[in-house]
């Protein structure tokens, strides 16, 4: 087991979960809400349910292995953040979670923004017809031509991560027709995942512009010195799966110090405070996610307060959730092809999917849960690893599982949550093509991203 790896993210390897799976549910066919899309159910005779739909049809008209997105859990969670945050807070949706024109669309229905990344993420945003003032663009290496893209479409943010840029977006503003709106992204010296947060003095990454050494200071000087470019406030994202906001709380009155700052240098009080994303969600029973009205209403203190301390007036609150509002949609819909059982350890599941479709697991030593979906069983539980098709011992999806022990090759197996940076970080090892990514709702399925084929891949080696 890696030992810089976390649940989360690749920091505090002394958090690592411990290898000791949990005593077996009292029933393996029981669907956890709070793990489980809200339109996840069984049918009287036990098979899954997804939006409504049969999960052995989704087999057999879009195959295995394919991600499951549930539409109405998509969007009600949209409702909740909005709900939460608004009416006077904006909510941005991070498609870095998973980018794709549907679910983009979706979101946007709804009301929320779009944060995008990258010139790829921001032409998918772009062509689902995302209204540009709607989309904020991040980015630690913003080239040229991506910079040039998003400034002459008009997205309503810029999101300024480095001197090079400030100095490239000066000039891309000198031809603009719409003046190009910036946000200074700090670096708060705060990195936080699940249950606990780092507040260090040193700025060890390469997102922002370090607090402590008065970059982020003089990077605000310089916007506000290029007569093209608009200052609308300062951005900060700490880190990922948060679960409590005492992270959130030193970084925001690193932030808002900052701003204090600015006002006296510049007479100028900032509009936004964006605040990023990073709110947990959970994958297995044993995660305690925070209600996001309980999350919101915390955040709305602490921006509170520390500006009432400082006397500044109150920017607007921006949140960018990526994980919050896909995360919890997905189910991955496998097959189970081979299975052993290696004596006395557990019993090893073949699936046919694995690292290229889910990397969390070999890359953060993610935990997920799973449970047979074609048919229930009341057979009793096995300890299992499910694993994967590929040529990599570490290509494990579902560490320890407890599944029946009539489990059959040619079952379907399902894993919930994994909606967020799961197709986004899909690969093609062992040339294997991706899977579909297929939409649920009210009884009706339709693929939202075809899987990809043998011939789509033979296609691109032109050598
Ligand atoms: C700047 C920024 N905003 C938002 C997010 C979304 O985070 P999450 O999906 O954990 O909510 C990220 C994730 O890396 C990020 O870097």
């Amino acid at each position: 087991m890696s030992r810089v790896a976390h649940p989360a993210g690749p920091r505090h390897g002394d958090v690592l979960p411990a290898d000791h799976p949990l005593p077996p549910p009292g029933d393996l066919n029981d669907l956890h809400p709070g793990v489980w899309p809200r339109g996840a159910g069984r049918r009287a005779d036990g098979v899954l349910t997804l939006g409504g739909v049969d999960v052995r049809q989704l087999a057999a008209e879009f195959g295995t292995a394919v991600y499951v997105c549930d539409e109405e859990d998509v969007r009600s969670r949209c409702r909740d953040y909005l709900e939460a945050f608004g009416p006077d807070g904006r909510v941005f949706y991070a498609a870095k979670a998973f980018c794709s024109r549907a679910v983009l669309r979706w979101v946007t229905a709804e009301g929320l923004g779009v944060d995008v990344c990258t010139g790829g993420e921001l032409e998918v945003a772009l062509s689902a017809g995302v209204p540009p003032e709607q989309i904020t663009m991040h980015g630690n290496n913003k080239s040229l031509d991506e910079l040039a893209r998003a400034v002459s479409a008009g997205v309503g943010h810029i999101v300024a991560d480095s001197f090079e840029e400030i100095a490239r977006l000066a000039y891309l503003a000198d031809g603009a027709t719409v003046r190009p709106t910036i946000l200074v992204r700090v670096t708060t010296g705060v990195e936080a995942h699940t249950h606990e947060f780092m507040a260090t003095a040193h700025d060890d990454q390469k997102f922002g512009f370090s607090l402590a050494s008065g970059a982020a200071d003089e990077a605000v000087r310089r916007v506000l010195g290029c007569p093209g470019l608009s200052f609308a406030g300062l951005h900060s994202h700490i880190g990922s799966q948060i679960f409590d906001t005492a992270g959130f709380e030193v970084a925001a009155h690193r932030v808002v110090s900052l701003a204090v700052r600015i006002r006296d240098e510049h007479g100028v009080e900032i509009e936004e405070l964006d605040l990023g994303g990073g709110f947990g969600i959970a994958y297995t029973e044993e995660d305690d996610a925070p209600e996001v009205k309980e999350l919101a209403q915390s955040l709305r203190d602490i921006v509170d307060g520390q500006c009432r301390a400082a006397g500044l007036r109150r920017p607007r609150l921006t949140v960018e959730p990526g994980r919050g509002i896909v995360g919890p949609s997905t189910v991955s819909l496998y097959t189970v092809g081979t299975i052993k059982d290696v004596d006395g350890l557990r019993t090893y599941v073949s699936v046919d999917g694995g690292m290229s479709d889910n990397i969390r697991t070999a890359l953060y030593d993610a935990e997920y849960v799973c449970a047979l979906a074609s048919r229930s069983s009341s057979a009793p539980p096995m300890l299992s690893r499910v694993v994967g098709r590929h040529c990599e011992s570490g290509d494990i999806v579902v560490r320890n599982a407890w599944l029946p022990s009539d489990l059959a090759s040619g079952d379907l197996l399902a894993v919930p949550a994994t909606g967020a940076y799961c197709w986004s970080m899909a690969s093609n090892y062992n040339h294997v093509p991706r899977s579909a990514v297929v939409a649920v709702d009210d009884g009706a399925a339709r693929a939202i991203v075809r899987r990809e084929s043998l011939d789509d891949l033979l296609s691109l080696d032109v050598g």
